[in-house]
C-alpha cells in the first residue's frame, strides 16, 4: 500500500503486506517446501479435535465479556500453579482472540500518543504495528548473536529506557531466535521496569515448546503488579486457526485491558473457548506437554542435522519452533535476495529476518534466514535434501 492510497490513515500508511503472506505465495508459485510461516502442517492431537467436535453442537451465542467460565478457570489454575499465587478467574484472566488481540488490546489500553515501548529485535512483527496503532513509539534494542547464543546487552537496554517509557514487550521463548530468557535476565528486566515504573507485556505463546526451562517473568520477585502475561492455544496444540488466547495479570491491569477488548471483538468465539477449556483440562492428566516438548525437540534436531550438510550454519534454538541460520557462505547480497532466490534455486522457502528488524537495524539480518521446523518430518527431510544441493 503506498502512502498516496486515498483515505489511508497516517498511522497505517506504512504497513505493507506481511512477510509471511509474501513468502507463502512464493512457496505456492514454485511448489517449494515451505519452512516459512510458523504453523504446523500436521494435525493437532486427537483430544483437541474431539473437544472441538463436542463444543460445536452447543454454545452458539455470545460468551460473557471476560470469557467462558470454564476457560477462565482452566487458565487461572494453570497460571496459579506456575506463579505460585491464587488467581481469581474473572479478575485475573481475560480471554482474547489469540495472543494477537491481547497484544493489540494491551497497547490500546495503556499506551498514549508519544509513549515509548521498548521492543527487542528481531521482533514478532505485530509489536511495532500494535504500538504504532496506539500512537506509541517503539524503541528497539537488538539481541546480539554471540557463539550459539543470543545475548541481551543490558547497557543498550538501559539506554532505551527514558522518562517516556510506558512499557516493555518481552517474548520468551523468543520468536525468531529461539532464546529462552534466564531467571537472571528476567530479573534485570524487572529491575529496569521497576526503576522506570513501566508495564511489562510478556508474550509466552511458545511456553510449552521450550528445551530449557521456561520461566514466566510475572513470577519473578516484584514483577506481578506490573506484568501482563499473554499466551494462547495455537502453538501448544497445533491449532493456530482457533485463535483463542488469554492474558493473566493483576486486576488493576486486566480491567483496563478488558475495557479495550470490549470494543475490539467484544467477545471471543464461544464454541472455540469451550473446546480450549476442555483441552486445558485434559492436559492436566494426559502427559501431553512432555510429549509436545519431545516432538519439537526431535524436529529441531532433524532440521539441524539436515542443515549440517548444507552451506547454512545454525545454532540450536532453546525454544520455539524456528532456526535462525547464517547464509554467508552462499554469498547473497542480503537476506531478501537469498529468500527470493531460494524457492526457484532450491525449492525451499525461508523468511528473511530483516523484516523483523527496524529500519536502522535491518543490516544485522543481512546473512540470516529463518526456517520453521513445525513441519512434517517428510517436509524437513525433503527441504534438507534440496538445500544440500546448494553446496
Ligand atoms: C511471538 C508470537 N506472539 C504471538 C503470536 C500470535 O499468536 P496467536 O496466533 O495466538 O494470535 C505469534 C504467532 O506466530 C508469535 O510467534
Amino acid at each position: 500500500m503506498s502512502p498516496q492510497t486515498p483515505y489511508v490513515s497516517r498511522r497505517t500508511a506504512s504497513f505493507g503486506e506481511n512477510v509471511f503472506t509474501t513468502y507463502t505465495r512464493l512457496a505456492q508459485q514454485h511448489g517449494a517446501v515451505n519452512l516459512g510461516q510458523g504453523f504446523p502442517d500436521f494435525p493437532p492431537p486427537e483430544f483437541a479435535l474431539e473437544a472441538l467436535r463436542e463444543a460445536a453442537s452447543g454454545y452458539q451465542q455470545y460468551a460473557p465479556l471476560p470469557g467462558m467460565p470454564a476457560l477462565l478457570e482452566a487458565v487461572a489454575a494453570k497460571m496459579s500453579a506456575r506463579l505460585g499465587r491464587d488467581l481469581e478467574p474473572a479478575q485475573n484472566v481475560q480471554v482474547t482472540v489469540g495472543a494477537t488481540e491481547a497484544l493489540f488490546a494491551a497497547m490500546q489500553a495503556f499506551i498514549d500518543p508519544g509513549d515509548e515501548v521498548v521492543v527487542l529485535e528481531p521482533f514478532y512483527d505485530a509489536y511495532p504495528a500494535d504500538i504504532i496503532m496506539a500512537g506509541g513509539v517503539p524503541k528497539f534494542v537488538a539481541l546480539e548473536p554471540q557463539g550459539d547464543e543470543w545475548v541481551l546487552d543490558f547497557d543498550a537496554l538501559e539506554e532505551a529506557f527514558t522518562d517516556r517509557t510506558k512499557a516493555i514487550i518481552v517474548n520468551t521463548p523468543h520468536n525468531p531466535t529461539g532464546k529462552v530468557f534466564s531467571e537472571a535476565e528476567l530479573d534485570r528486566i524487572v529491575a529496569l521496569a521497576d526503576r522506570y515504573d513501566a508495564l511489562i507485556v510478556s508474550d509466552e505463546v511458545y511456553e510449552h515448546i521450550a528445551f530449557t526451562p521456561h520461566v514466566s517473568i510475572a513470577g519473578r520477585p516484584g514483577a506481578w503488579e506490573r506484568t501482563l502475561s499473554v499466551s494462547s492455544i495455537g502453538k501448544t496444540f497445533s491449532v493456530t486457526g482457533w485463535k483463542v488466547g488469554w492474558t493473566v495479570g493483576p486486576e488493576r491491569l486486566i480491567t483496563p485491558l478488558r475495557m479495550a477488548h470490549q470494543w475490539i471483538p467484544f467477545v471471543v468465539a464461544t464454541p472455540l473457548q469451550v473446546a480450549a477449556a476442555r483441552v486445558l483440562q485434559e492436559v492436566e492428566t494426559n502427559g501431553y506437554y512432555a510429549e509436545l516438548e519431545g516432538l519439537f525437540r526431535r524436529k529441531r534436531d532433524l532440521l539441524l542435522a539436515q542443515l549440517r550438510g548444507t552451506p547454512f550454519r545454525a545454532p540450536a534454538p532453546q525454544g520455539g519452533y524456528f532456526v535462525i541460520a547464517d547464509s554467508s557462505a552462499l554469498g547473497y547480497e542480503d537476506d531478501i535476495a537469498l529468500c527470493n532466490a531460494l524457492p526457484e534455486r532450491a525449492g525451499v522457502v525461508g523468511i528473511p529476518p530483516s523484516a523483523l528488524y527496524s529500519g536502522a537495524h535491518k543490516h544485522l539480518a543481512k546473512h540470516l534466514v529463518r526456517f520453521a521446523f513445525c513441519k512434517s518430518d517428510e517436509a524437513i527431510l525433503e527441504a534438507g535434501e534440496r538445500l544440500k544441493k546448494l553446496s
